[in-house]
């Protein structure tokens, strides 16, 4: 007796990559070939196209194949091509993961950084890949999300199975194994993934562990401060930033001054003596400290008050070791330094760089501050990074005009983190006050005007100096120059 045929299965379609308009996004097609593209009444000019190609530019509202363009053929494509490119890099697309007819998606990636493309890394069935500890899902909205700090996109995972499978990877496993799996959702969105950095490639008989993943200095970081890191900076994250008063639709400000607590309170007033601290140095200081967002073009600060000033707040005045207490004797001479402002655990960690844009005596540039020869070195850097830094910090201020000179404070992130677990991010920021302040009071003292500025670009910095964004990388700025004062 023959054995009974098995009814041929029906091959599904695999899932396939679109570009598709970001859902707050429209285009607007001029008369005259012009696009623009619409978002929260802002518009950005994306250039001049054929009309077929703004025909076929209708389609990303449901979605773009990513290889019916790529592949560029006709001059068609490859203007379709290039709006997509431009739409990319102004942040206005996102990628469909799924069925290439309609269907439902199953991811949708959400890029995190301009230069974000989608990329497939070849995978061999024996390679083993695992999850990256950097890698996390979580709910946003009504969505679980995929996301990691290394990752220049998220992941919106629509398909439990999908989930499932990613936390089946918190085990190195082979990809001819994943494929066996209920669920496997492709080899495509696994090279997705692995090019994104949310898993990654080990060797056989490696445990996939800390140290298997990334350079030394990755091995460095604990999970919550890398995510801090690039969840508090710009550069890295598409989310909004700033002061842009998310909750005053729903609930009115908190007080300025908080409630006092119940009780008898012990009158500090009447113990002040009658002239308080009149000839104090520190209280003049204090009182005459404040920010200054406006500098007087016309007569900048000179380099001979820049020296001076970064001698008395930033210059190393001494060298001296120490071992490490591991308990035992055996820890390594640890080298440390003496500097004018306090510093957790003498780890000294912050660097200045100096973006000058009118000094007396001092080219218009990007220079590091070598605190032990004090010494400026030139740092070759484009033009337009020079100008957005600037720009960013005029805008930070709300100010007239740009500072004279922009500090921004970077942090060896390995220098503070060699030491400290579960604590060393926030130790790095906690220093970064304690430096502004620093330079607020020098400034005061010297007749000087500076401003404090809380937000800076960690992408920027790294392409300017060239040092990856988790080896040293910018954690505050701070506006230096000499106040412009109203003519009386
Ligand atoms: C950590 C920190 C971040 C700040 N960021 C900004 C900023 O981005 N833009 C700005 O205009 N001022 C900034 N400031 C300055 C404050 O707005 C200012 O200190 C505050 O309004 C009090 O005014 P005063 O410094 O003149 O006393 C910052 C101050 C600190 C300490």
């Amino acid at each position: 007796m023959s054995a009974a045929r098995k009814k041929p299965t029906p091959r599904t379609a695999s899932s396939i990559i679109s570009a598709r308009l970001s859902a707050h996004i429209a285009l607007e097609p001029r008369a005259d070939g012009n696009i623009l593209a619409w978002f929260n009444g802002y518009s950005v000019g994306l250039g001049k196209f054929s009309t077929a190609a703004v025909e076929q530019a209708q389609r990303l509202r449901t979605g773009l194949p990513l290889t019916s363009f790529s592949a560029a053929r006709s001059a068609t494509v490859r203007e379709v091509d290039l709006l997509v490119r431009r739409l990319a890099r102004s942040g206005l697309l996102e990628y469909r993961f799924g069925p290439p007819k309609g269907g439902n998606d199953q991811v949708i990636i959400e890029p995190q950084m301009p230069e974000y493309w989608p990329q497939v890394a070849k995978l061999a069935a024996n390679d083993r890949i695992v999850l990256s500890r950097f890698a996390y899902m979580r709910r946003r909205g009504d969505e679980m999300i995929l996301e990691s700090p290394l990752a220049a996109a998220l992941f919106r995972i629509r398909d439990p199975k999908i989930a499932a499978t990613l936390t089946s990877l918190a085990t190195p496993q082979t990809l001819g194994k994943l494929r066996r799996q209920d669920g496997f959702p492709g080899a495509e969105l696994i090279g997705l993934l692995l090019d994104c950095g949310m898993l990654f490639r080990v060797a056989a008989g490696s445990s996939g562990l800390r140290a298997d993943e990334g350079d030394d200095n990755l091995v460095l970081w604990d999970f919550h401060d890398l995510l801090f890191h690039t969840h508090s900076t710009e550069g890295r994250q598409a989310n909004p930033l700033g002061g842009l008063y998310p909750y005053a639709d729903t609930m009115p400000p908190p007080p300025s001054v908080r409630a006092t607590w119940p009780g008898q309170a012990i009158d500090l007033r009447h113990l002040l003596p009658e002239s308080p601290n009149r000839g104090s140095s520190a209280l003049n200081l204090f009182r005459a400290r404040h920010s200054t967002r406006d500098f007087d073009d016309n007569d900048p600060i000179t380099l001979a008050e820049l020296s001076q000033f970064l001698d008395n707040t930033a210059r190393i005045k001494a060298h001296w070791e120490n071992r490490a207490d591991l308990g035992d004797g055996s820890g390594p001479m640890i080298a440390y330094t003496v500097r004018p402002y306090p510093s957790g655990g003498s780890s000294y960690e912050l660097e200045l760089y100096l973006t000058v844009a009118n000094c007396r005596g001092l080219d218009r540039g990007f220079y590091h501050y070598d605190a032990d020869r004090h010494a400026l070195v030139p740092i070759s850097v484009q033009p337009q990074d020079i100008e957005a830094q600037l720009d960013s910090a005029i805008f930070a201020m709300d100010a007239p005009n740009s500072p004279q000179v922009l500090i921004t404070i970077a942090a060896r992130f390995d220098r503070i983190s060699w030491k400290y677990s579960s604590i060393a991010y926030s130790l790095v920021l906690k220093n970064v006050g304690v430096m502004m302040q620093t330079l607020y009071l020098m400034a005061a003292d010297m007749g000087l005007g500076g401003c404090a500025i809380g937000n800076n670009n960690i992408d920027r910095f790294a392409r300017m100096t060239g040092v990856e964004f988790h080896v040293e990388g910018p954690v505050g700025q701070f506006a230096l120059g000499r106040a412009w004062i109203e003519p009386e």
